[in-house]
């Protein structure tokens, strides 16, 4: 993704650094053209000016009209060296009316041939000034002016001057801060007369730097030796190019160069420095490039080292989990062989049970066998095999009843009326008639129970306490309201209080242990049963020895019936 962004940048930039470029080279290359009109005019202007000047000096005036040569350079001389040295002229002439040379200023030597160029006949036969650039036979690209000279009426010749390309190319090379090269077409030109130019007017044209067109102006020292032909060609055609040259990075294009005739003559190729850009481009493109990297990779290790951790941590995470299933396996093995050995306790506490009247069923019966002779004996066994064999009953039918406790089928129900019929129950079971208080609330509870579930613990707790109970102490059955001390749920306190013996403190924690008992016929079976329907209704019992002697059962019932918790009370079911 980062090597994407980078890739998508480094194109972007690049194609943004070519647009300004080339939108540089087309703004330069429009100036050039523009400045080269202009200056063009303004030169044309001043030579106008000059030539005007001297055309209404009278001693001037009379020394052309006598086609006095040496009067002529006396007067015309200083006035050509000024303009020579500070105005970059370079050529002044008089023609006479015919067109044949008088006097070259730049070259007194050389006169009387006819000169016939385009400014010259086009200012004869229109009888006005003509100007405009000139590509001389030895190879001077001069812009011209020729303005013809009457007096009285008469034409006394023609006044011609003119300035060579090199000055204009140097002005425009300092406004515009670009090089600019000047080439003409090698087709116009002899090269024994460009030679001979050359020696002449000492110029420093190149004749052979390119196949096609030869150097007449240039104001760089150094060509770009990649400038070719071929590189050439493609400017010609309208294009530009990119050369490096030494420690410069060039850009060029190409402007054609038009005589006064209106016909294409050579070209400028104008050359823009963009080493500052490139540059530019360069050191941005690879700073951002290198930040982006820099960053990129710092990112990627920190991704690297968070991931890392959060790969670790998930494989903490997910052996922790792996170790809690199989402590969670073991728990439910472990719990499976506590129900086992519950289960073996239970079978060999039933055994137990049941073996000692069994024995006695047997030594009875053996008796009875060896004295059957004796009736009486015989009959007061048999009295004592039946009483054995009742209690075995009694305890088969004890764990029935508790088997019987799994059902459970809870229906809103009045406490009051449950506790008045457990204690008339009891009142008929209690042989020693034993006063029961019951002490009520103001208001009516009715709570969502099972009622024989109910009356079932509470006549287990009835009994307890009146098989504690030796002396006539009264036994106090009662009905408070308690919030759950866990949870503060609200709920209600059934409670059996007796005066009896209590429970000795190393017992309490055994007594709702199945099969648990203290008494010689006892079966342990009462407070379990009581704890599981305690449990079975979302309660708990609790017990505890009073202050004043005596023990206090309580069965706390919630007062919102909440779903019965079937699997707490789970090791209580296994008779069923
Ligand atoms: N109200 C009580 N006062 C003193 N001890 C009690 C009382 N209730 C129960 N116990 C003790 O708890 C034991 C277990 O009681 P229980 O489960 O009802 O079995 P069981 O009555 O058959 O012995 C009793 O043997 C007795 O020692
Ligand atoms: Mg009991």
């Amino acid at each position: 993704m980062l090597v994407f962004i980078l890739g998508a940048f480094v194109a972007t930039a690049y194609y943004l650094e070519v647009r300004v470029r080339d939108r540089a080279l087309e703004v330069r290359v429009a100036a050039v053209s523009k400045l080269v009109e202009q200056k063009l005019d303004k030169d044309t202007n001043l030579m106008h000016a000059v030539l005007r000047t001297m055309m209404r000096n009278q001693v001037i005036e009379a020394a052309f009209a006598k086609l006095d040569r040496g009067a002529l350079q006396r007067e015309v001389g200083p006035l050509f060296e000024t303009l020579r040295t500070d105005h970059r002229i370079t050529h002044l002439y008089f023609n006479g009316p015919d067109l044949v040379n008088v006097l070259r200023l730049h070259s007194p030597g050389q006169f009387g041939d006819l000169i016939n160029r385009d400014t010259t006949t086009k200012a004869r036969e229109q009888g006005v000034a003509a100007h405009g650039l000139e590509l001389g036979p030895l190879g001077t690209l001069t812009l011209r002016l020729v303005v013809p000279w009457h007096r009285d009426g008469a034409l006394l010749g023609y006044l011609e001057i003119g300035e060579e390309i090199g000055s204009l190319v140097d002005e425009i090379h300092e406004s515009l801060s670009i090089d600019l090269l000047v080439m003409v077409d090698k087709d116009r030109m002899l090269p024994q007369q460009w030679q001979h130019g050359q020696s002449l007017f000492k110029r420093q044209g190149n004749w052979d730097r390119f196949g096609t067109h030869a150097l007449v102006a240039q104001t760089i020292s150094h060509i770009p030796d990649a400038l070719n032909e071929t590189v050439l060609q493609g400017l010609h055609a309208g294009g530009s190019a990119v050369v490096a040259d030494r420690d410069r990075v060039l850009h060029l294009a190409m402007l054609p160069l038009t005589d006064t005739s209106g016909q294409r003559i050579g070209s400028f190729v104008v050359m823009l420095d963009i080493s500052v850009l490139q540059k530019t481009f360069q050191t941005t493109v690879l700073g951002t490039t290198l930040l982006s990297l820099i960053i990129g990779a710092g990112t990627l290790g920190l991704f690297y080292f968070a991931l890392d951790r959060v790969e670790r941590d998930y494989q903490r995470q997910h052996d922790l989990e792996h170790q809690l299933l199989r402590l969670g396996t073991e728990h439910q093995r472990i719990l499976q062989i506590e129900k086992l050995s519950a289960l073996g306790t239970m079978v060999g506490e039933i055994a137990h049970q049941l073996n000692n009247p069994l024995v006695g069923v047997v030594n009875l019966a053996q008796l009875a066998v060896r004295e059957a002779d004796d009736p009486v004996r015989t009959r007061e066994l048999l009295r004592e095999i039946r009483r054995a064999g009742a209690d075995c009953h009694a305890l088969i039918q004890s764990m029935l009843r508790f088997s019987k406790v799994s059902s459970f089928e809870s229906k809103p129900t009045s406490m009051a009326e449950v506790m008045e019929e457990t204690v008339l129950m009891f009142r008929q079971t209690e042989s020693r008639q034993l006063p029961v208080e019951t002490r009520l609330p103001k208001e009516a509870v009715v709570l969502t129970v099972d009622p024989i579930l109910i009356r079932h613990a509470l006549f287990n707790l009835l009994m307890n306490a009146a098989q504690a109970t030796s002396d006539e102490g009264a036994i106090v059955i009662g009905l408070d309201f308690e919030p759950n001390p866990d949870d503060g749920a609200p709920g209600w306190l059934l409670s059996v209080t007796d005066h009896g013996k209590g429970i000795a403190p190393e017992i309490l924690d055994k007594i709702f242990v199945p099969f648990f008992t203290t008494r010689s016929d006892g079966t342990g079976l009462g407070l379990p049963v009581v704890q599981h329907v305690a449990l079975l209704h979302g309660g708990y019992v609790s017990a505890g020895n009073q202050s004043g002697g005596g023990t206090r059962f309580a069965i706390w019932l919630p007062q919102e019936p909440k779903l019965p918790r079937q699997n707490e009370p789970d090791s209580l079911n296994y008779v069923a």
